[in-house]
């Protein structure tokens, strides 16, 4: 069965999954049919829980009520022991998010079920970097030669190490910015640049939410907005037709201004629309039990 853990996906893959969430779009006829899906998400969302909740249902698909604090997870029942509760169950799909990094003791545990990380820790968003990936491509036809600058707290970033993976698979150029702070220690080889020095060559800016619930230590957020954030005088620094993006939720006036959020060039609320297509695309894949689609 197809899983999709990580961003460590190959480019057919990609390019398969992103197809077939444009085909969704493009012929909105959907075939019912057969499955159950279960999000378990330990940590809030709002846009990838609703998201692949919608997805399953346009596909016809069963989705399972799961709420962690109404759960035996309350009376510390650990992952696996859950995991394997549901595979009993007779689930065929299991979409986690965690606040940890995904468990290596999952990676090379065998369920009889498909996994797809909704976001693990600060390592991976898979499908984030995915619909991300499409909105691009729909904007800009190819993501090939683009440079794109990803903006904020890169370091507690799950979304930016995906979306560097994917993209630069994909043949983009991905420069990071933000305060010395936020520098990664894992991506050191990736161009860390002021963002006042590269908003003029960007294509494609993506801001990030400061993850304050990351941190082991209170990050002070004075002067943030002037000296990192996407403000009114930067937004007129942007290319004509460059890309403002989010994987969301935003601050308004921290990482990004509301008049950007407004301006045509913002495609946030597209990325929120991807979404659906792209998580109906990974369920989809995860379906393929005989198929020959490459999997991981
Ligand atoms: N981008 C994203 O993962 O948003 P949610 O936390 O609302 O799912």
């Amino acid at each position: 069965m197809n899983s999709l853990i990580n961003s460590n996906i190959n480019r057919n893959t990609i390019e398969l999954l992103l197809q077939s969430a444009q085909n969704y779009i493009d012929q909105p006829l959907i075939k019912e049919n057969n499955g159950t899906v279960v999000n378990l998400f330990y940590e809030n969302s709002t846009r990838t829980d609703l998201s692949f909740q919608m997805a399953a249902q346009k596909l016809g698909l069963h989705t399972l009520k799961f709420n962690i604090s109404h759960s035996s997870i309350s009376k510390k029942e650990s992952l696996i022991d859950t995991l394997q509760t549901i595979e009993a169950l007779g689930v065929d799909i299991a979409v986690i998010r965690h606040t940890i990094d995904w468990p290596s003791e999952l990676q090379n545990y065998n369920f009889n079920f498909s996994l797809i990380n909704a976001g693990s820790g600060i390592s991976e968003h898979p499908t984030q970097a995915l619909l991300d990936a499409l909105t691009i491509r729909q904007e800009c036809r190819t993501l090939h030669n683009l440079n794109i600058t990803i903006a904020g707290d890169i370091k507690h970033s799950r979304v930016a190490r995906s979306n560097y993976n994917i993209f630069t698979k994909m043949g983009a150029n991905v420069t990071f910015t933000g305060p010395d702070e936020f520098k990664p220690n894992d991506l050191i080889h990736v161009p860390w640049i002021n963002i006042d020095d590269i908003i003029k060559e960007t294509d494609v800016l993506i801001m990030l939410r400061i993850q304050h619930e990351r941190h082991n230590d209170n990050f002070n957020i004075n002067n943030y907005h002037t000296k990192y954030g996407l403000t009114k005088q930067r937004l007129a620094n942007l290319k004509s037709n460059a890309l403002i993006m989010h994987p969301g939720p935003i601050n308004r006036g921290v990482e990004i201004c509301t008049e950007a959020i407004c301006d045509r060039r913002c495609k946030i609320l597209n990325q929120v629309n991807n979404g659906v297509a792209l998580r109906m695309a990974v369920l989809n894949w995860c379906l393929q039990r005989n198929s020959n689609l490459i999997s991981m």
